[in-house]
């Protein structure tokens, strides 16, 4: 959640100011302890996340195995919490189109072509113009639309029961529950704007 933010924060960025994304974008970019600290501890989150996931709900359906005589699921718990496999499987689809979209050719430029001038051939930065070209296509733009719907749901419920899986049931559960739910929405509707923003200006 606190890099869902940043992230928004960096690629809103590009909606107000080319040159503003590209000097950032080189800074998260080129800076070691982004590059060699955080982001290796980021992926290994994510992968440790949808994993964990997948286990508790094998495990959970095993042990719901002893079919309760009348589940009235809906009484009990939300379609987002009742949807959490479906809807995290959804982002992870996701995450496969992105990365193959930004990160597997950021990292293979970078470290693998070994150019971390971050520049083109006339010498701009790179970013803004690669950013830009990705949302030209409508059928990406729709796919990651419907990701980030489905990103929505999943923090709707998931933002929440994450402070009371740590168990912070406190007087500031209440407030706590309340930002959950403008998080969960503002930020993928950020992230919806920015994408449908690219696609009709490019
Ligand atoms: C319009 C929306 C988005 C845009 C324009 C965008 C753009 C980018 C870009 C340019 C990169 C490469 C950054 C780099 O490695 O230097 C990147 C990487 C990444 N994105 Fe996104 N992103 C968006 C939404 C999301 C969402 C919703 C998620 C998570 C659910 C996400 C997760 C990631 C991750 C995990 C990486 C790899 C780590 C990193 O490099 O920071 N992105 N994205």
């Amino acid at each position: 959640m606190i890099f869902l933010l940043q992230h928004f924060a960096i690629n809103l960025l590009s909606v107000f100011s080319a040159d503003t994304f590209n000097e950032v974008s080189h800074f998260m970019g080129t800076f070691w302890v982004i590059q060699y600290l955080m982001q290796p501890v980021l992926i290994f989150g994510v992968i440790f996340h949808f994993v964990m996931g997948f286990v508790l709900e094998i495990k959970n359906n095993k042990a719901r195995n002893i079919s309760y005589a009348k589940n009235n699921g809906a009484a009990n718990s939300t379609w987002m919490s009742r949807n959490m496999i479906w809807s995290g499987a959804a982002i992870l689809a996701f995450m496969g189109l992105h990365f193959y979209d930004f990160w597997f050719p950021e990292i293979n430029t970078k470290y693998i072509v070994g150019d971390m001038s971050g520049q083109l051939a006339n010498g701009e930065f790179r970013y803004f113009e690669e950013l830009q070209h990705k949302f030209v296509d409508l059928w990406r733009v729709v796919l990651y639309v419907i990701a980030f719907v489905f990103l929505a749901l999943h923090l709707l419920h998931g933002f929440s029961s994450a402070f009371q899986s740590v168990g912070a049931n406190n007087k500031y559960t209440k407030g706590l529950k309340g930002f959950g739910k403008a998080y969960a929405i503002i930020i993928p509707l950020g992230f919806i704007f920015i994408a449908l923003f690219h696609h009709l200006n490019h």
